[in-house]
């Protein structure tokens, strides 16, 4: 590697400002750079905690040659990880000749605001599908909400508004749209291949260059704390007040974003968001489409990365159990040296994983399933929308000829301290008639591979009669029996 320039301060577009910070805290998040320093306002705090998208704005990131504009939480998007980006808040919306933006306009119209308060997070989530599919149908707009809580309007103004806003389109007079390419252009400019790293009395942190440079300076310094998404990281801030050391951030690195789709299976970097993956779900693991849906908000999916939900080892994070049923594996590296194991072997104890100091999460590899797999993944939460797991059921299944059992992995999450293989639930059922006697055998060895616990989201009993249940629900999707039992419910 030839000598590597390293830049003192980070710099982003601010609505149509350049910002430049040298002298900035690892942790700032963007809303209180907003609201406390840039005295825009107009971007709320709720929650602080990703949850209820008041503080929803825009952030435009290249990818690739194009510039992608995502909503997301402003209180939990760190602003140190900004770098050669374009933040777009409530206070850039403008329509024709100083009238409302088309959005803000449906709003108003149609009662979509009583208190306001979580108006402009609404009316900036409504923006980005606006911006991006103006013909987006009735499903989407519901979906892009469901990072949006509001506690006085009621879901149906907003739906309603959104619905107009899309009709009335306007699209080829927004500011953003028109000043895309120009915008391309900044930001091409910002990325002159530097690594960024702060030392400051505010604190330390690093954007490495490329994934190498990342690698040596983790192995460098095996005790820094490396930031993706934040969407877990950010609450350690919020919530639990957590100093976070030395933070090197990873987001922003294209490399770590990439999707290659081979012949047998897809492999993709660790910093690819759920959001990255969505049209390969639809694309190769349909099965999954529903589940995928249920992660998180939209905000949480255009931040959140498939690394940081493996690497953060939680019993209850939502694509481990599905990956695993499905075959995934890992690369770890450290330095120049890389490891590959299947994903399964990589959670070891509640806490503790199979990676060493200084060692990453680089890329996942999922194959394809097969024409005769049969697969189903199932999420049940308190809430239906950007709710945590309390608990998830992933199954793929192949017979033979003769309806026997061929292969079967069941994987879940929430019935023990890592994402776990339901081992002799799978033995039970191996070369057994797929039938409903054999569902009952499954169902009873549940007890062999799992004593869950109880907690908030639900009794030690409770997870296992759902888990339980989970495999019969399985069993009735592939008999086709499943639609009418759960129609919508996924
Ligand atoms: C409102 C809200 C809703 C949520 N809903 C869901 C949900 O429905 N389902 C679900 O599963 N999760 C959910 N989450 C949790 C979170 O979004 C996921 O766990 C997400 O995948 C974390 O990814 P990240 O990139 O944001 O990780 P970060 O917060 O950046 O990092 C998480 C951990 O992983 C480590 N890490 C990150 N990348 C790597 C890497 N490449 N190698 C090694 N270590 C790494 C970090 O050091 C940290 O320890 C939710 C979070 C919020 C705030
Ligand atoms: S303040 Fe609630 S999501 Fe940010
Ligand atoms: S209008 Fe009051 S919270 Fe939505």
């Amino acid at each position: 590697m030839g000598a590597l320039k390293t830049r003192k301060h980070v710099r982003f577009w601010l609505n149509d400002k350049l910002v430049e910070l040298g002298d900035l805290s690892p942790t700032q998040n963007l809303l209180d750079f907003l609201r406390l320093q840039s005295g825009l306002r107009g971007t709320k705090e709720g929650c602080a905690e990703g949850d209820c998208g008041a503080c929803t704005v825009l952030v435009g990131r290249l990818s690739g040659d194009d510039l992608v504009y995502e909503a997301v939480n402003a209180c939990i998007r760190f602003t140190a990880s900004l770098d050669g980006c374009h933040v777009v808040s409530i206070e850039h919306l403008r329509g024709e000749g100083g009238k409302l933006h088309p959005v803000q306009e449906a709003m108003v119209a149609l009662h979509g605001s009583q208190c306001g308060f979580c108006s402009p997070g609404i009316v900036m989530s409504l923006y980005a599908l606006w911006m991006s599919q103006p013909n987006a149908d009735q499903k989407t707009v519901e979906r892009v909400l469901q990072g949006n809580l509001c506690r006085c309007t009621g879901y149906v103004p907003i739906v309603k508004a959104a619905r107009r806003a899309l009709e009335n389109g306007g699209q080829s007079a927004d500011p953003l749209v028109n000043e895309r390419t120009q915008m391309l252009e900044k930001l091409f400019a910002l990325h002159d291949g530097a690594r960024v790293e702060i030392n400051s009395e505010a604190g330390r942190f690093i954007l490495p260059a490329n994934v190498d440079d990342l690698a040596q300076i983790f192995l460098d310094k095996p005790d820094a704390t490396l930031v993706a998404g934040a969407t877990d990281v950010g609450l350690w801030v919020t919530k639990f007040m957590r100093d976070l050391g030395t933070v090197v951030f990873t987001g922003h690195l294209g490399e770590l974003h990439t999707i290659l789709e081979g012949d047998e299976g897809v492999t993709f970097g660790a910093g690819v968001t759920f959001s990255e993956f969505w049209p390969l779900v639809h694309a190769r693991f349909e099965d999954m489409g529903g589940f995928w849906g249920r992660i998180g908000g939209e905000q949480v999916r255009n931040m959140g990365t498939i690394g940081g939900n493996i690497a953060n080892g939680s019993p209850i994070g939502d694509t481990p159990p599905a990956l695993i049923a499905l075959g995934a594996a890992i690369t770890l590296r450290k330095g120049d040296k890389r490891r590959f194991m299947a994903l399964a072997d990589y959670f070891i104890a509640y806490g503790k994983q199979d990676r060493s100091p200084g060692e990453f999460v680089e890329s996942i590899s999922i194959p394809y399933l097969s024409r005769e797999d049969q697969f189903g993944v199932f999420k049940i939460s308190k809430r239906r929308d950007e709710d945590i797991s309390t608990l998830c059921g992933a199954f793929r299944l192949r017979l033979d000829g003769a309806n026997r059992v061929k292969e079967i992995v069941i994987a879940f999450g929430g019935m023990a301290g890592i994402p776990k293989r339901a081992s002799n639930v799978e033995m039970a059922l191996k070369g057994m008639e797929w039938n409903e006697e054999t569902i009952a055998l499954g169902m009873a060895a549940f007890e062999d591979d799992f004593t869950p616990m109880g907690d908030v989201r639900g009794s030690a009993a409770y997870r296992m009669l759902s888990a339980r249940n989970l495999l019969k629900r399985f069993y009735l999707k592939t008999q086709g029996d499943l639609h009418e039992l759960t129609r919508g419910a996924l």
